[in-house]
């Protein structure tokens, strides 16, 4: 199947009652265990490639790997750039063939951030990219702070409704409690936050942070609208131990474990958001 948006798969989502995983990865073994676990699930999947991994692989080397791996599955796959802060990567990502980007403009006031997504959206849909914005800020990509709860906002819900109406986004990324990476302290969902939120919105919602929540928080989440999740500590914490566990000192047989080992984490957040049997 071809390489698609994002834009129907949340779309469906949102109708369906499910989310989509997003799945972030960095480098092929995580590629290839993601698309295993999609294909074997027959789950649509969201490939992620976020700004931050820019030091690990060029998002030129990364985006033919992606897109070759794509093609050949029989799966919707949606190959998304995550956490772009500025414009200029967002167009090497057009250049490199993604069909979605996230601008992450959540940390400058109201205003820049609408007119900084305003101008990804002019940028991305006329190639037929589908856009996320966040409002409210989800914390984390700092550096891991140690204070939960000091770093992140929640999402206004009338800022929200006057963010969607000001931009042409896809999916809005809200701020309900997760925070990105491991959990310093337990995470605390505001789940009556995020019902206002999706009672008065009709743009597909999306929770970052995914890793280290509950199978309860993920479906308290899906079933109160969140149509997209996101994932990478968990999937990167499958491929470490898949590292150390290995029993073979041979560095060919320690790259198919890890593939399994996110294959099999990947498995079970698809379970769990719901996306099996969806592609
Ligand atoms: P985690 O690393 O906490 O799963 O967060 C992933 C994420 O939100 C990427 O955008």
């Amino acid at each position: 199947m071809a390489l698609v948006n994002m834009t129907q798969m949340l779309l469906d989502a949102k109708k369906g009652k499910y989310a989509v995983g997003h799945f972030n990865v960095i480098n092929e073994e995580m590629l290839k265990g993601v698309l295993k676990a999609s294909v074997q699930k027959n789950a649509p999947v969201i490939i992620a490639f976020a700004e931050a991994f820019e030091p690990l692989i060029a998002i030129e080397e990364f985006a033919p790997m992606a897109i070759s791996a794509a093609k050949r599955v029989d799966i919707p796959v949606a190959l998304h750039l995550d956490h772009a802060n500025n414009i200029e990567y967002i167009k090497r990502a057009i250049d490199s063939g993604f069909t979605s980007a996230m601008l992450d403009a959540s940390a400058l006031p109201f205003e820049e951030n609408v007119k900084m997504t305003n101008e990804v959206v002019a940028l991305c849909k006329p190639k037929g990219m589908s856009v996320e914005a966040e409002l409210g800020h989800v914390g984390g990509l700092e550096g891991y702070p140690e204070g939960y709860g000091d770093d992140f906002v929640y999402t206004e819900v009338e800022e929200a409704k006057e963010f969607v109406k000001q931009t042409g986004i896809n999916a809005l990324a809200v701020s309900i409690g997760t925070v990105h990476g491991v959990y310093k302290s337990e995470p605390k969902l505001n789940l009556k936050r995020l019902e206002e939120l999706n009672e008065a919105l009709d743009v597909p919602l999306v929770m970052h942070g995914g890793s280290g929540l509950t199978d309860d928080d993920f479906r308290n989440a899906v079933a109160r609208g969140i149509t997209k999740t996101n994932i990478f500590t968990d999937l990167t914490i499958a491929a470490m131990n898949a590292l150390k566990n290995t029993k073979e000192n041979v560095y060919l047989l320690q790259c198919v474990d890890v593939v399994n080992a996110v294959s099999a984490e990947a498995t079970k957040k698809i379970d769990l958001f719901g996306t099996a049997n969806r592609a």
